[in-house]
């Protein structure tokens, strides 16, 4: 479903069951060894997933190690996102000719634990929330909100390579299915300016919501 809210040049690869045989690199074997088993088994269906997408980028096989702060570590050229839900695990790849970045979240479509919103949502999207719920109650869109602010903080990181809080976004989402992330801290340059926001793309299919922003290389 993710290649529906991502441009036609990114790649995505996607499983809704773990890939049991999948094997790791040594240097993603360090990021997992002492991890309980969910947490192994989505890390290694996730790079099963990356290793798919790079290799329809006609990228050899090859570790995706965990860099600072988490961030995947992808080939030259390339960028990338990973997510994992229950039952849902994807990567999307591009060539960085295209984009100079790539943020993917998915999430289950169901409400966010009590009390999270006040942590991760500002008073004017608090204030869309209330109105979306209202108009769309088939869409939890505080998780959607929360999905659409992991999708830009995993776009922003591998650019800026710092910290963006939940209260340094400002997150709009339309009902048509696309939102967009206002930068409320100083963006990092990109193409001789400065980047000031994020567009991007949601779906809610099948028990999920999922966000995706791809920033295009020659941006702002
Ligand atoms: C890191 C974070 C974004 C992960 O999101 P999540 O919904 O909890 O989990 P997901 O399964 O969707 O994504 C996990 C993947 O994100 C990727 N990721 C983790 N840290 C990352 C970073 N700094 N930059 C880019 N991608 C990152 C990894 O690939 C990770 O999977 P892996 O460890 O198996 O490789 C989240 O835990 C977090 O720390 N958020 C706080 C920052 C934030 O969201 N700010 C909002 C700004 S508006």
């Amino acid at each position: 479903v993710l290649e529906e809210i991502l441009p036609a040049s990114a790649v995505v690869s996607a499983t809704r069951s773990d890939i049991l045989d999948a094997e790791l690199f040594p240097e993603e074997e360090t990021v997992v060894d002492r991890a309980v088993d969910k947490r192994r088994r989505e890390f290694t269906t996730a790079r099963a997933c990356a290793r798919q997408a790079l290799a329809q980028l006609g990228e050899r096989r090859q570790a995706i190690p965990s860099g600072l702060r988490g961030a995947p570590q992808w080939p030259t050229g390339v960028v990338g996102s990973i997510t994992h839900c229950d039952g849902y695990r994807a990567c999307a790849v591009a060539r960085a000719t295209d984009f100079a970045t790539l943020g993917i979240d998915a999430e289950r479509n169901e409400p966010i634990p009590v009390g999270v919103l006040a942590d991760i949502a500002l008073p004017p999207e608090r204030e869309s929330l209330r109105r979306l719920m209202h108009d769309q109650p088939g869409v939890r869109w505080d998780r959607l909100l929360f999905s659409a602010k992991e999708a830009v903080y995993k776009a922003w990181y591998p650019l800026a390579g710092r910290w963006l809080g939940f209260e340094d976004a400002l997150v709009a989402i339309d009902t048509a299915g696309t939102f967009s992330a206002r930068l409320l801290v100083d963006g990092p340059p990109l193409g001789g300016r400065q980047l000031t926001g994020f567009e991007g793309r949601w779906l809610a299919r099948d028990g999920l919501v999922l966000a995706a922003t791809a920033v295009p290389a020659t941006a702002p």
